[in-house]
């Protein structure tokens, strides 16, 4: 303070005096101080001023240039080139986005494609080894069909394999009750009429009967059952036709409890019935046979059931009504059979068949049942009521050709006329019984096939019946 003033003293040429009071000295200094600031202040004030506008100026400068860049900043933001890029760029992610979903559903679409095309393949191999063995299959029918055809009516005598069903021969400690095929190759000479008498004669003896009507012309059910109950059995597959098919395929029908009919009041004789639906089944397991549909032989479902215990308790004779040909029926009942019985008329034609029935029943014999033989042959539809001389001439010659063969059988003593009364008993649905004329004459014939048969097979000579077996 004091170096700022001194100068001021100096230009003055008035310095203070020695000898001043501090007061006067104070003085002086303010006053000096003062001069100065006056004229200092308008300096300061005039540059503030200066600065201010100058400053001023500037920020009007900087305000101008301000907005122009905001403006084009929001020029830009906008619709300026990088947002039309970002634009793009933001489309183009999105329709890559698209694109690769697209890429996957059909990456996996194609997976499936490829999974299904395996699968294919996979069927196409097996259907092709299917196909392979199918005609492998039907190679070997058509060589058992050809071999069959080539047989000529010998098929049914074919070797039997050893899982055939056994035939275990009459015994007394065994099967007792018998079985007796009726036939004749030829039509028309009684086998119906015979079995359906015999029959009967056999039940009023007291033998518990079972007869078989294995003729697909029903003529046997025909002598006992109304339409009616036939046509209701067909319909329930009750009939000898369905116990074949129905045992050929493994289903162990019971023939005595489910098939047979009580036929006889005040007797025990029943029957198994046939209609002509007994066609389909012997096609339908003709073909089998010769197609080996089942490892199963059709030729023994007979034998199989009727040496069953639930046959031989309830019955003590069957009596088998066979075709007048060789069919599955002729061919099962001959395989079951301990006896044939031959009724034939005494006609020059009829017995020069009975070489060619003695022929067959010999193959039948060595190839399917060793056990069977001839019972005899009977005369039936005779003229008079007792035989003429040529009846009985023919007679005598057919029981000499027996001899010489390997059935070396009698002639029954019996004989059977020929009478309208057959006819009429057969329209009133009923055998002949006691009253009628020829009903003697069976009660006759029952009691030579009586005799015929060994002692214990007889009603009095039969045990107490052992339990029925339960089916299989
Ligand atoms: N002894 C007889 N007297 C009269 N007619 C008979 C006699 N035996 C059978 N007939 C008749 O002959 C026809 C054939 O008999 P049937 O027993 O059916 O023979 P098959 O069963 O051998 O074909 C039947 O109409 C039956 O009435
Ligand atoms: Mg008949």
């Amino acid at each position: 303070m004091l170096a700022h003033t001194a100068p001021l003293f100096a230009a003055a040429g008035d310095h203070p005096a020695l000898g001043w009071t501090d007061k006067e000295v104070l003085l002086y200094v303010l006053s000096a101080v003062g001069g100065t600031l006056f004229v200092l202040v308008p300096v300061a004030w005039g540059l503030v001023n200066l600065l201010n506008r100058r400053a001023d100026r500037r920020a009007a400068r900087l305000e101008v240039e301000n907005r122009t860049l905001r403006r084009q900043v929001a020029e830009r933001e906008d619709g300026g080139p990088v947002e039309e890029l970002r634009r793009k760029v933001a489309e183009a992610a999105q329709h890559t986005g698209h694109l690769e979903a697209t890429l996957a559903q059909v990456r996996e679409q194609a997976a499936g494609f490829e999974r299904a095309a395996k699968g294919l393949e996979g069927e196409r191999d097996e259907l092709t080894t299917q196909l392979a063995e199918a005609q492998d299959s039907l190679a070997a029918e058509q060589r058992r069909v050809r071999k069959a055809v080539h047989k000529d009516g010998t098929t049914w005598t074919e070797k039997v394999l050893a899982s055939a069903p056994e035939f275990k021969p009459l015994d007394p400690d065994g099967r007792r009750t018998p079985v007796i095929s009726v036939l004749n190759l030829k039509g028309g000479v009684g086998k119906t009429t015979v079995t359906a008498n015999l029959g009967a004669a056999l039940a009023r003896r007291g033998w518990r009967v079972l007869l078989v009507d294995l003729d697909l012309q029903g003529s046997l059910t025909g002598l006992f059952l109304p339409a009616a109950e036939q046509e209701d059995r067909h319909r329930a597959r009750r009939l000898a036709g369905d116990f074949l098919e129905a045992s050929f395929d493994g289903e162990y029908p019971n023939l005595p409890d489910d098939f047979a009919v009580p036929v006889l009041p005040g007797a025990t004789c029943s029957l198994v019935p046939t209609t002509d639906e007994m066609a389909y089944a012997e096609t339908n397991l003709t073909v089998r046979w010769f197609l080996k549909d089942a490892r199963r032989d059709p030729r023994f479902l007979l034998r199989k059931e009727l040496q069953l215990k639930r046959v031989t308790n309830q019955f003590d004779v069957v009596l088998l009504d066979c075709p007048p040909l060789i069919n599955i029926s002729c061919v099962n009942a001959l395989a079951a059979s301990d006896y044939v019985l031959v009724p034939v008329m005494p006609s020059k034609q009829a017995t020069d068949r009975v070489t060619v029935l003695l022929e067959r029943l010999k193959e039948f014999h060595d190839n399917l049942n060793t056990d069977l033989k001839v019972m005899g042959f009977f005369a039936n539809r005779t003229k008079e009521s007792d035989l003429t001389t040529d009846e009985r001439n023919r007679l005598v010659a057919l029981r000499d050709k027996c001899r010489d063969t390997w059935a070396a059988a009698p002639c029954f003593d019996a004989f059977i006329r020929q009478s309208a009364e057959v006819r009429r008993v057969e329209d009133e649905r009923r055998p002949l019984g006691p009253g009628d004329e020829l009903y003697p004459a069976f009660v006759r014939l029952a009691g030579e096939v009586e005799g015929r048969l060994p002692m214990f097979c007889r009603p009095g000579g039969r045990p107490t019946a052992a339990p029925v077996e339960a089916a299989p």
